[in-house]
């Protein structure tokens, strides 16, 4: 018997990294999965990775038109939703002089505004027991140089998630955040270094996480289901580190 059988779960930026391995595990664990994603090749590339009971839809996560649609298209498909695990993101690193206002609303756009927006139009179709839980990151508990608007988005969404898990409580929505430490996913290829400025980026963050290594997609994924499982069932509100110490070191 799977954790989440039964159970309808919508997972946004599930192409790729942690999404499509949390896309994996709640489809293996009984859920049947919706996906999101933007980019056509990694659409495409999910399409053949995950099992075909996975629908995969093209949607923009700051385009509110596009979120509209897939909450429409869930709403006739399966009529209620469970889980609604928000995990899109983008992470773009500027130092204060350089960063200017489009880099600032792309990033606000994603990482904010469309996980709002994304939670007020699937209010309608969670129901008791259902699951919301965001992405956020540990760059919201500690500074680093270059990362303001991220870390300010990523700050947000962790407040929205406080205030969301008091408001819901009375309709039985659990709204919890997971804040994934450094994790080797393709955010990082996105950075637009070279090969060996990636590499000496990876050894120099993983030397400051006491555990010394950068986490696995699949690592954050376990903390995912446990999130939308009935195993947190008496949590909301929480923010829950995956962060290998990142945090508290
Ligand atoms: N990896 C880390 O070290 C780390 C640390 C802390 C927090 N996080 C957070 O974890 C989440 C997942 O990131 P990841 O590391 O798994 O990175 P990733 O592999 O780059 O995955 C990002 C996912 O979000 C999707 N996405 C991005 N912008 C989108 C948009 N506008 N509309 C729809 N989908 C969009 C991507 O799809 P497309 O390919 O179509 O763009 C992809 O599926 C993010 O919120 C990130 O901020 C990551």
């Amino acid at each position: 018997m799977g954790k989440l059988d039964g159970k309808i779960a919508l997972i946004t930026g599930g192409t790729t990294g942690i999404g499509l391995a949390s896309a994996r595990l709640f489809h293996q664990e009984g859920a049947r999965v919706y996906v999101t994603g933007r980019n056509p090749v990694t659409l495409g590339q999910a399409r053949k990775s995950l099992p075909p009971e996975v629908s995969i839809l093209e949607a923009d996560s700051a385009n509110l038109a596009d979120l509209d649609r897939i909450i429409g298209q869930l709403k006739a498909e399966a009529g209620r939703l469970d889980i609604l695990f928000i995990n899109a993101g983008v992470g773009e690193f500027r130092p204060l002089g350089e960063a200017s206002e489009p880099h600032w609303d792309r990033i606000m756009d994603v990482n904010l505004k469309g996980p709002f927006f994304l939670t007020q139009k699937a209010l309608p179709l969670l129901g008791k027991g259902a699951s919301v839980v965001f992405t956020t990151s540990v760059v919201d508990r500690k500074g680093f140089p270059g990362a303001s608007v991220y870390s300010a988005s990523k700050a947000g969404l962790a407040g929205l998630a406080r205030a969301l898990a008091v408001e819901l409580a009375p309709l039985g929505i659990r709204v919890n955040s997971l804040a994934p430490g450094p994790i080797v996913t393709p955010i990082h290829d996105k950075l637009g270094l070279s090969a060996e400025d990636l590499a000496a980026f990876q050894a120099s963050v993983s030397q400051q996480v006491p555990m010394k290594r950068m986490g696995t997609d699949e690592e954050v994924a376990g903390a995912a289901l446990f999130l939308a499982s009935k195993d947190s069932s008496f949590m909301t509100g929480e923010e829950m580190l995956v962060d290998g110490g990142a945090a508290v070191s």
